[in-house]
């Protein structure tokens, strides 16, 4: 048995075996790369995409300086006790569903992580990862022109005290490690969300964005903890507003039911489960 205060395994991520598993002709994904340390993925893949970078270029840093979250907030996680990955897409679908792709993100995360790990995990809108009540994987997207950079940060290996104090009214943090993960193996992980994801983006974009001939909608609503449950939306303005959540609209956005027969769609800010 561990030691209280010993540092857990955490293997670092090699490069050569990824691009090897995940990368092949025809294939979405172009090339794999592992940084020892930057400020953020996301950041470092858009200022890429300004310099035309293609479709399809992953990078996962072991650590972030700057790691990015939504709503301008900062992503922290001690070196390689998480897996924080970046990928670039120039998504073919019409602008105004391109609001589903984070969604997508979620639901590759999502079955990645319960079909490697065995951990039951849940979405709560638009695209936080959780298993049980508290927060296990964060996802942010990012446009810029025609590309949008989608980042993903999951917790694996991380201890509780490692993880910083949760704002107020934000959900606790938690790590595959604290969920009872089956294994922590971050490769593993990432090789099975590369590969979900391929397969929703395809569909997806062959269904021109559409959420319901692409099986999105259901796929997320499925692994929904948010749809059906009343919720408080606080949107970026500094309103709320509350009700039961209804469902995802065609471009990903949230319906909130505020009255009987009246349902507004929202597009970003935080939701929190009230029962
Ligand atoms: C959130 O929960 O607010 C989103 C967190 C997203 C974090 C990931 S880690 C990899 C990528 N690079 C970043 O700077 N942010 C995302």
């Amino acid at each position: 048995m561990r030691a209280e205060n010993d540092t857990p395994a955490r293997a670092p991520l090699d490069a050569a075996a990824l691009r090897r598993a995940a990368v092949r002709p025809g294939g979405l994904w172009r090339e794999i790369e592992v940084v020892q340390s930057t400020g953020s993925t996301n950041a470092d893949l858009l200022a890429r995409a300004l310099h035309g970078e293609p479709e399809g270029a992953v990078l996962a840093a072991e650590e972030q300086r700057a790691g990015r979250g939504r709503m301008g907030r900062t992503w922290t996680s001690p070196p390689r006790a998480a897996l924080t990955f970046s990928v670039l897409l120039k998504p073919a679908v019409p602008p105004a569903r391109r609001g589903w792709l984070p969604l997508l993100a979620g639901v590759a995360v999502a079955a990645a992580v319960t079909e490697v790990t065995g951990v039951d995990t849940k979405l709560k809108w638009p695209n936080d990862l959780l298993a049980g009540d508290a927060k296990l994987a964060g996802i942010l997207a990012e446009a810029a022109g025609d590309v949008v950079v989608v980042g993903i940060g999951l917790n694996v290996s991380t201890e509780p005290a490692e993880f910083p104090s949760p704002r107020p009214g934000a959900l606790p943090a938690t790590s595959l490690r604290a969920a009872g993960a089956a294994t922590l193996d971050r490769a593993d992980l990432l090789l099975a969300i590369l590969e979900g994801f391929e397969r929703w983006y395809r569909a997806w974009q062959q269904a021109d964005g559409d959420p319901d001939r692409s099986g999105l909608r259901a796929g997320y609503t499925r692994l929904s903890a948010t749809i059906g449950r009343a919720v408080r939306a606080e949107l970026p303005g500094g309103q709320a507003l509350s009700g039961p959540a209804a469902g995802v609209d065609s471009d990903g956005r949230l319906l909130v039911r505020v009255s009987p027969g009246s349902e507004v769609a929202v597009a970003a800010g935080d939701v929190v489960h009230l029962r």
